[in-house]
């Protein structure tokens, strides 16, 4: 995207970006979404609603084969090696919570541990903390260096025996830090890991090939990669998805039901319960081939090029701490301003029209490690400009400048 046309041209398909005249610098909470993917869940709620796999009409073959299309979208774009194994699920947090109930439950027996990156959201932390409980088993967190990045030596010597589950943030909400999880997971498969990734905030910054990278199964959400909310992805390898028990009954996760016993259905459809999110999931499919279109790397180039600027801006404010902003950022940067709550720089910025974040993040156990209550986030996405960046610093030193009188 180096061209300032081309970049207009994409920033004119996000409605979103124009009905509110704002910066909007919160795409770590979620994405505007372009013309494209509206239009194909309109589309499809125009011309093709049905309820999908289950009717013998036209209109539901239509809406089974968009959906399954979409599914097939999922699979090349993070280079799955099988459709099957692409579950649909409401987003990270429940890819999460399936993975805890139905492999953690069965899994693991007390004395067993599940290693967990500091960065974990909440959405990772807690339901393996809560099937920890239930089963005997413990959480363990891999400490930070005083980097903010993850503490490798100490990485290695917690993984044992005892590790059954490894769960990873492949970038972080809260810092933008990138895990080396190229390195980190053979680690863990060599100890006989699980490995876990959470890739909610990496899908729409780098290309992600699951088979490249070895995990067991990665997580994301559509609503964070350009598409709608309601709909996320779990992908696991085949194997391990079989041997699994299903998380949710119901729909079309069986095959046979009588009042004796249930024979459940194949993969994927063992683990989708009850009527999908059918034009949440087209949508996903075609935020997915959006993204494509444009090209991963041209979008990932962008952002790093808005980072940088961003990065070097900011570092000449006084009074300003970036959050582990040694090394590289991926998407979001954090701050605090000395002796300001993080809350009143957010309310300051937002009535400047710029929307950040701030707060913990759903990141508590990271803040309480940083020795902080939060901080203001900035996270930037594919239509974001060098303008609206300037505009953002200069914003921000001048609220520093007036908190400071
Ligand atoms: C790193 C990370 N993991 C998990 C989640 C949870 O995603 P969702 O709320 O879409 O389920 C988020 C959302 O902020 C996130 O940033």
């Amino acid at each position: 995207m180096p061209s300032e046309a081309a970049l207009h041209q994409v920033r004119d398909q996000f409605p979103g970006l124009h009905e509110n005249e704002l910066i909007y610098l919160d795409n770590a909470a979620t994405t505007q979404k372009p013309d494209v993917v509206l239009k194909a869940m309109d589309d499809f709620y125009k011309t093709s609603n049905a309820n999908v796999h289950r009717g013998a009409h036209r209109l539901s073959d239509l809406a089974t084969r968009a959906f399954e299309g979409a599914r097939d979208k999922v699979q090349a774009f993070i280079n799955a090696p099988a459709r099957e194994e692409v579950l649909f699920t409401r987003g990270t947090t429940e890819s999460m919570n399936l993975l805890a109930q139905s492999l953690g439950q069965h899994l693991l027996q007390p004395g067993d541990e599940i290693l967990i990156d500091t960065w974990a959201h909440h959405a990772c932390i807690v339901p393996w903390q809560q099937i920890a409980a239930k089963t005997g088993a413990k959480l363990v967190p891999i400490p930070l260096l005083n980097d903010g990045e993850l503490d490798q030596s100490a990485y290695q010597s917690l993984l044992s025996e005892k590790t059954k589950v490894v769960s990873l943030t492949h970038i972080s909400n809260a810092l933008g830090k990138r895990a080396p999880i190229e390195r980190m997971i053979p680690k863990a498969k060599a100890q006989g890991a699980y490995v876990v990734i959470d890739g909610a905030q990496a899908v729409a910054h780098e290309a992600v090939d699951v088979q490249a990278l070895g995990c067991d199964f990665y997580a994301f959400s559509g609503h964070k990669c350009y598409g709608p909310t309601g709909i996320g992805v779990l992908w696991g390898k085949r194997a391990l998805l079989e041997q699994m028990p299903p998380y949710q009954y119901g729909g079309e996760m069986i095959d046979t039901v009588s009042f004796e016993g249930t024979q459940f259905n194949t993969l994927p459809y063992k683990f989708e319960a009850g009527t999908p999110a059918i034009a949440e999931a087209i949508g996903l499919g075609r935020a997915l081939e959006f993204i494509q279109e444009l090209g991963i790397d041209r979008i990932a180039a962008h952002e790093a090029a808005l980072m940088a600027k961003a990065k070097n801006e900011l570092a000449k404010i006084g009074k300003l701490t970036l959050l582990a902003a040694k090394g590289s950022n991926h998407g979001a940067l954090s701050f605090n301003v000395t002796g300001e709550h993080h809350q009143d720089i957010g309310i300051l910025l937002d009535q400047e029209g710029i929307a950040v974040r701030c707060g913990h993040h759903c990141c508590q156990p990271l803040m309480q490690s940083l020795g902080l209550k939060g901080s203001c986030r900035v996270s930037f996405a594919l239509y974001n400009t060098e303008e609206e960046v300037d505009a953002f610093v200069s914003a921000l030193a001048d609220i520093v400048e007036f908190l400071d009188d």
